[in-house]
């Protein structure tokens, strides 16, 4: 485990306290959820929870045998049913659920009340194929309504999702269903990306086809490109929604049975199977959604840029808003087709206030220039919110001044796929906010840093770790406790390790500084560096792969991969780009490295460990660290040769 460094630490001296009419509209300004919480955690979590449609109250709030809790124990509830019919029965039906757009510039605009109608039609479709309560579905669609349809159908019926990023490949894909063993499978012909069709069936067939597991394939018409059916195993969408009937009673689900699987990388090759469940998850999506984003359902028109492929859009596009009523906007595309202004043109037209986007794509507004958003009328936007990675304060500052005219606040929220919902950020109308930091727990979460020995740490750099279960932990990996216990629960006793270094700095606020273990977190995805390696070395030419993220000022960290080839290969720019598109095929584009560097040897101890920590110095640029160790010292100076030598992609 690395040493969190403190080069992404900034003393900053800027303060921001909450624009004075921002604080005094906000749900909240004054410390009292802070004051509840600390005062009763259970009680703080059971009146969040409480703000939900049970059908049957629970009976013990929080069970917690280390390092398996369960909440809420006892309830029933369907978030279907949260998220839809109780806006519709209590007269909300015509309200936005959202404004959907299309890269191509179509649009949709559904309601609460169609939203519901559709999810329930396909509720029965998901029946009519054979899903059952508990049955696993797979989803790997573009972002199109359908696919909080197909989300929310899934939980009507009780049977877990399982969603995969549309730019995953189609091996990434049939790894996470067979681990998953779903039943039913929904895609689409294509989305579009960048004005062009980037298909989806192709890559549904070739994992299909290795997975035994599924029985029928939906396939939601998007792009109209030419698609393989396969008779009596894929299915039309319109097709079969065209004939379902239109009710579908809710299963009355446990608050502690499976909501959803996620896949996310961690230190090995193997991606892990995140388990979610049903009711303290909803319950605390829903309150984060409405106090980190001050959320005034009636008047708010909020946007997350995120894709729903990702832990953000399941919490904070799907599941937090529709839970709390709100209109939101959902977009298909890039931010630059067909021109680099396309964010502020959305924006613009829908009147957004509330925004959520990721530092990564701060960056490169800021390298766009101040123009693309000066073409538009973002007086609307009254909140701005970050997530995926730590913002540095230049983009912070951009952020605030030139997307939210300097009179909006800003939420640094920080979380994971693990947490379910955010456990850091300031509220809006009540925390003064740095530049940078993502300043303190919100209420009812127990943050702490601790030193390599485990002991608590007041001032300065340390582990992250959590203190007290919450209500949307993760419950487990999936099929694999013992791996759960090992990367979570092992390193600090009874805390959660979540894997990031952090600061706290003389008044208490908290600064992330990012992963300290083998993961690397590029335009705020994570990508393991072991699963890179696997992929560079399942081709034919490679030896030998080390690979480190490496400082990037647009994404974050930018992969460089270190490889070292069969003999008979030659070294050349082309086989480094047939080597990157290889890990694109396998993995998927967001974990293509940068930068291939050819070397004939990787530094190693004498045990035979590669020193990944010298190739990050290398990849940074930086003066080598202690290579006492190294079993030949020599390596480094070839490789900081050859890395020199070396082009970089962008
Ligand atoms: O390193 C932290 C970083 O992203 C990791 C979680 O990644 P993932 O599970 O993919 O979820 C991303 C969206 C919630 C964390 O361990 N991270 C996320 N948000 C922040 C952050 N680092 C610093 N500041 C943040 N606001």
């Amino acid at each position: 485990m690395a040493e969190p460094t403190i080069e992404a630490y900034y003393l900053e001296d800027r303060t921001f306290p909450p624009p004075p009419e921002f604080a005094a509209n906000a749900l909240t300004n004054d410390h009292s959820l802070y004051d509840q919480a600390d005062a009763d955690h259970q009680a703080f979590w059971a009146e969040q929870a409480s703000q939900l449609e049970w059908f049957e109250p629970w009976t013990s709030v929080c069970e917690w045998k280390l390092p398996f809790a369960e909440w809420f124990v006892g309830g029933t509830l369907n978030v279907s049913v949260n998220c839809l019919d109780r806006h519709v029965a209590a007269g909300k039906g015509d309200k936005v659920a959202f404004h959907w757009e299309g890269e191509p510039g179509d649009t949709r605009t559904i309601t609460y009340a169609e939203l519901l109608d559709e999810t329930q039609r396909f509720a029965n479709v998901l029946k009519s194929l054979g899903v059952a309560r508990g049955d696993r579905v797979n989803i790997y669609l573009p972002m199109i309504p359908e696919a909080v349809v197909a989300m929310l159908a899934c939980t009507r019926i009780g049977a877990p999702h399982s969603v995969v990023f549309g730019g995953f490949s189609s091996e990434a894909l049939r790894d996470r269903i067979l681990d998953a063993e779903a039943k039913v499978l929904i895609t689409a012909d294509g989305g579009y990306r960048r004005g062009a069709v980037s298909p989806l069936k192709p890559n549904a067939d070739a994992a299909v086809a290795e997975t035994p597991s599924i029985e029928h394939v939906v396939v939601i018409q998007r792009t109209n490109n030419d698609v393989d059916m396969q008779d009596g195993r894929d299915h039309w969408y319109h097709e079969v929604m065209a004939e379902a009937d239109p009710t579908c009673e809710p299963e009355r689900m446990q608050a502690e049975d499976l909501l959803y699987l996620l896949y996310t990388s961690g230190t090995t090759g193997k991606p892990k199977g995140i388990m979610h469940t049903t009711g303290g998850y909803l319950t605390q999506v829903a309150f984060t959604h409405k106090y980190v984003f001050d959320l005034h359902p009636e008047t708010d028109v909020y946007w997350c840029t995120a894709d729903i492929g990702w832990v953000t859009g399941h919490s904070y596009i799907v599941y937090g808003p529709l839970a709390n009523g709100a209109t939101s906007v959902m977009y298909e595309g890039t931010p630059d087709t067909p021109d680099k202004d396309r964010f502020w043109d959305i924006a613009e037209r829908y009147g957004v206030t509330l925004f959520y986007t990721a530092p990564t794509a701060i960056r490169t507004f800021m390298k766009w220039g101040t123009d693309f958003p000066a073409r538009h009328d973002l007086t609307k936007l009254r909140l701005l919110g970050s997530v995926g990675e730590p913002i540095n304060p230049e983009a912070w500052m951009w952020y605030q001044e030139h997307i939210g005219g300097g009179n909006c606040p800003i939420v640094d929220t920080w979380w994971q796929t693990e947490t379910g919902a955010i456990l850091i950020a300031p509220l809006p109308g009540v925390t003064t906010t740095k530049p940078g930091s993502a300043t303190h727990p919100l209420p009812g979460i127990g943050a702490e840093l601790v030193d390599e020995e485990g002991t608590r740490v007041d001032v300065g750099g340390g582990y992250l770790t959590l203190t007290q279960p919450w209500p949307a932990m993760l419950r487990g990996i999936y099929g694999d406790p013992d791996r759960y216990r090992e990367t979570y629960w092992s390193k600090f006793g009874d805390r959660y390790f979540a894997g990031d270094g952090a600061k706290l700095d003389d008044d208490g606020y908290l600064w992330l500084l990012g992963r300290v273990d083998d993961v690397m977190n590029v335009s705020g995805h994570r990508v393991s560096t072991t699963e890179v390696e696997s992929a560079l070395v399942d081709h034919p030419t490679v030896a030998e792969a080390a690979v480190v993220g490496a400082k990037d000022d647009t994404t974050g960290q930018a992969i460089i991969a270190y490889v070292t080839l069969k003999g008979g290969n030659e070294p050349s720019d082309e086989h480094g780009q047939l080597l990157r598109k290889h890990v694109a095929t396998k993995i998927g584009a967001i974990a293509r490295p940068k930068t291939i560097i050819f070397t004939d040897d990787l530094p190693k101890t004498r045990s035979g460990k590669i020193m990944r920590r010298l190739l990050r110095d290398v990849a940074e640029g930086r003066v080598l660290g202690d290579t006492t160790t190294l079993a030949d010292a020599s390596v480094v100076e070839e490789i900081k040769r050859r890395a020199a030598e070396t082009p970089t992609e962008e």
